[in-house]
């Protein structure tokens, strides 16, 4: 039987009920439930990853639902301090279900070292690293076996001669093919192990070595329709007018692309991956043309429905790095994915949901009902609700705060 993520009155049900859910879609073990629930990371493993430990912070781990991407259905964990955003990329998943879901695709997942080498002569140093590119593979490639077993490696090398204000340099990218790993430990190795006979064949000094966040070579790309049918006119309008202001404004343009790091950044965090490492990239791939650009793109097909896409570097792994921790493991099992580059591709795609959540709500009725509805069902918990009480109490509580907020406009027409 296909597995659907769509499941109806999940946010409704408690948190026992819904683990239960995950549990079987899934594939949870009991362990697995109770490191997500009571265990998490322990002291001692914190004491491994970090230095100076004294304590662990927690995140709340939620489920976004609704997800089809590529035809197949994910239940997607995300670790956010921040209310909606889970809400909101499960309701966005849902309108995307009635075209299909998403389209996702990725580049292979080839990653960047840089070796900055100090030249005399750039052209010269620059001819001698190119004819000796053979050898560079190979000094490369000696640095991890399991890699090369497992297809990855460094694939190519490329050579750009930068001006500074220190003067020109040589800059060699060395080209990895980094499967199923972030990356960062296997290329900076091969940075390092290259950089000895980068000195002795160019006689020039070589100064840093270290991998490049700027992923240009590892893309996830996603593209999703929403039917006018289901989101009306209005919205396809207000929300492509909405991406026209960030195209052409900076200020909304971060703006904008917060709103999808909002989804990208809570899985990331979720599955243990470098937050900083995607998050600089993905930055820096939305200035790549000198200006700073939304990350996604907005428009009508012939039909009138509109046309999403997102194209962002993601450096994330499913092996090795932060994946240690038990919580990140349980997460990728939630996902079930099997390779880095499916991770990247879901990435991407709640990326595009979180967008299109955002400026619907912002292009239509505005973000503070959403918020308050949840700042309801916040003091509803607080209050000691029962799992069974707490949205009709939210509910009340909401019109109470329409209400009084009705009332202050009186009071300030009327001048207090
Ligand atoms: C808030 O966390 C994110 C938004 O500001 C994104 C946006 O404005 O597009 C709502």
């Amino acid at each position: 039987m296909t597995k659907t993520s769509k499941i109806s009155g999940f946010y409704k049900l408690g948190i026992q009920e819904r683990t239960k859910i995950v549990k079987e879609f899934s594939g949870l073990s009991d362990d697995d439930i109770t490191i997500l629930q009571s265990e998490g990371l322990k002291l001692e493993q914190a004491d491994k990853m970090i230095e100076n430990v004294i304590g662990i912070m927690k995140v709340p781990l939620g489920i976004a639902l609704n997800f089809t991407i590529n035809g197949k259905d994910y239940l997607i964990p995300m670790a956010t301090e921040e209310p909606s955003v889970v809400a909101a990329a499960s309701n966005a998943a849902k309108i995307a279900r009635g075209s299909g879901g998403f389209k996702t695709s990725s580049t292979e997942p080839i990653m960047i070292g840089q070796i900055q080498i100090i030249a005399e002569n750039p052209e010269r140093a620059k001819g001698i690293i190119l004819e000796n590119k053979e050898k560079i593979l190979s000094i490369a490639n000696a640095q991890d076996s399991t890699l090369i077993k497992l297809g990855g490696g460094t694939k190519d090398i490329d050579v750009r001669i930068i001006s500074t204000n220190s003067g020109k340099m040589v800059i060699l990218h060395l080209l990895v093919d980094v499967r199923d790993a972030m990356g960062a430990n296997a290329v900076n190795t091969m940075a390092e192990a290259v950089a000895p006979f980068i000195e002795e064949i160019t006689n020039c000094k070589v100064l840093l070595r270290i991998i490049s966040n700027l992923a240009t070579e590892r893309l996830a790309m996603a593209e999703v329709i929403m039917k006018r049918g289901i989101i009306g006119d209005d919205a396809v309008e207000g929300i492509i007018d909405a991406y026209q202001f960030a195209v052409s404004d900076p200020y909304r343009a971060v703006t904008h692309n917060k709103g999808i790091m909002n989804g990208i950044t809570s899985i990331v965090l979720a599955t243990g991956n470098d937050t900083r490492a995607v998050e600089a990239g993905v930055h820096g791939y939305a200035a790549i043309g000198g200006k700073y650009k939304p990350l996604t793109t907005w428009e009508k097909n012939k039909d009138g429905d509109l046309v999403g896409r997102i194209e962002i570097p993601v450096a994330v792994g499913i092996v090795g790095g932060a994946t240690i921790n038990p919580v990140a493991r349980a997460s990728l099992k939630i996902l079930g994915v099997k390779t880095a580059r499916e991770l990247s591709e879901i990435i991407a795609a709640v990326g595009l949901a979180q967008n299109f959540a955002a400026l619907k709500a912002l292009a239509t009725e505005g973000i503070q009902r959403g918020h308050m509805s949840l700042h309801a069902r916040n003091i509803a918990v607080m209050a000691g609700a029962k799992d069974n009480e707490i949205d009709r109490i939210a509910e009340i509580l909401v019109n109470e705060k329409k209400i009084r907020l009705e009332r202050a406009k009186e009071l300030v027409k009327s001048g207090g």
